[in-house]
Parts: structure tokens; sequence; C-alpha cells
């Protein structure tokens, strides 16, 4: 028989593995998210995605991103006191991003509009809101060239000065980010990230001489192409070991 849970007194299968979340995105509810990215582990920092547990093993508020989904688990999305800290954890980062947009939708969308027309402020449109999607891309995909310095207001993601070169290119970074504040631009032969001073050089086609990856990407994936060529005459046990370890060098 399926495995169901509730959502807001209706009850959803879900399949093994799967979060609150997750299910509740399946089936059309609307949970508000920020540091959650559907490409990338679950992290649970920016706490939007809370939802009350009313029967399960620990009741009591609960990042969605991060719970997994169990028979017998009754949730609800928007029970007082979900209201109640979603909007104070939008307010404060509306204090802090009074007019950048992907916030405002998120507060609209939470029909917390009235808290937006108070706000004043000089602040950009396009903010970073720390919500760490492109560390974990670049974590993930990358070669964790970014990550958050400092403390408190001065709280930043920064790329420490010897590990730019490091970067591939790949922009995951920029394709994870919801406000548009990490962004790369392609210059004379370059793609140059101005927030963290980073510049890799792009490939040319021998044949047509067009620019259409990076020459570190370029690299790694011909580097993983002989790991793969070399390892076709071993036994699949020591072949995935093999690759294992020079991939992820
Ligand atoms: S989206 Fe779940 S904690 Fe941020």
């Amino acid at each position: 028989m399926a495995k169901t849970i509730s959502i807001d007194m209706r009850e959803f299968e879900f399949d093994a593995g799967e979060t609150v979340l997750s299910v509740a995105k399946r089936n059309g509810i609307f949970i508000p998210t920020l540091c959650y990215h559907e490409a990338l582990k679950p992290y649970g920092a920016c706490r939007l995605c809370l939802v009350e547990v009313l029967e399960g093993d620990k009741p009591g508020l609960h990042a969605s991103c991060l719970l997994s989904a169990k028979q017998g688990l009754v949730v609800l999305t928007v029970s007082d006191l979900v209201l109640k800290v979603r909007g104070v954890l939008i307010q404060l980062l509306l204090k802090r991003y009074p007019k950048e947009k992907s916030l405002m939708d998120i507060a609209k969308a939470c029909g917390i509009e009235d808290s937006i027309s108070t706000l004043t402020g000089e602040h950009q449109e396009k903010a970073c809101l720390l919500c760490g999607r492109c560390v974990r891309a670049c974590e993930e995909m990358g070669r964790s060239v970014i990550g958050f310095v400092s403390r408190g207001s001065e709280r930043a993601v920064d790329a420490p000065i010897g590990s730019h070169k490091e970067c591939l290119g790949c922009r995951a970074c920029e394709n994870v980010c919801p406000t548009g504040v990490v962004r790369f631009s392609l210059h004379d032969g370059v793609i140059k990230n101005d927030l963290w001073d980073i510049t890799v050089d792009m490939a040319v086609c021998p044949i047509c001489g067009r620019s259409f990856a990076t020459v570190p990407l370029i690299d790694k994936v011909k580097t993983e192409l002989e790991a793969l060529s070399e390892a076709i005459s071993m036994c699949p046990a020591c072949r995935r070991a093999e690759l294992l370890k020079r991939i992820c060098v």
C-alpha cells in the first residue's frame, strides 16, 4: 500500500527519500523558500520553509526542505505559529534588504505587502541575501572557490585571494542565485565576475574560432574522458574506485 502524509489536512502519497517540501511542491501547495534549490542538497539555513508538525516523531516547527516524509506525519503549512514565525523572518530580511526584488516577491506571495509599503532605504534592487546557494553550488559542482567571509553585518560571500584562479567558470553559482546579483559577462575572450573579481579564459573552437566554454572546464572534461577510456579495461569495482579517485582530484 502507498505511504501517505497529511499536509494541511489532505493526504498525499510520497516516494522513498522525499521531503515534505518536495511532496508539497509536487501537489501545488505553496511553501516559501530562499536557500533551497532543486539542483542542490538541502541546507536548512533560511527557515522560510518552516511547517508545523502536529503528529510525527518531533512535533513543532521544522524546515520542510530537510524534513523527511514519513508515514503518519501530519503537518500544517499555514498554522498560526507558522505564519507568525514566517512573517517575522521575512520582515527581518526586508529590513536588511528593503528594495530587493526577489524578496519582495516572496513577501507578496506570503501576503505581507503591508510591511513592504512602510519600507525605506537606499538599498540595491539586486542584493546578496546570503542564502548560500552559490557557495553550495561551487562546493557541489565547482571547486569550492567561494565561501562566506566575516560576521554580523559584514558577512558576505567572497572568493579568497588565491582561489580566483581555481574557478572553472561553470557558472553554477550564477544559475542558482535567486536575486541575479551573481553574474558573469563575456568580454574579449574571457568571462568576468566583478562581484568576486574572477576572470576565466574562454576556449576557442579550433575549427570555427567560436568561444563556447571555458579553458578549465574543457580541461576538466578532458581529464574525465581520459580516465574513462583507461578504465574500460578494468573490472567494474576497480573502474568505479579509479574514476572516483581521478574525478574528485
Ligand atoms: S528553504 Fe528550507 S530552510 Fe531555506
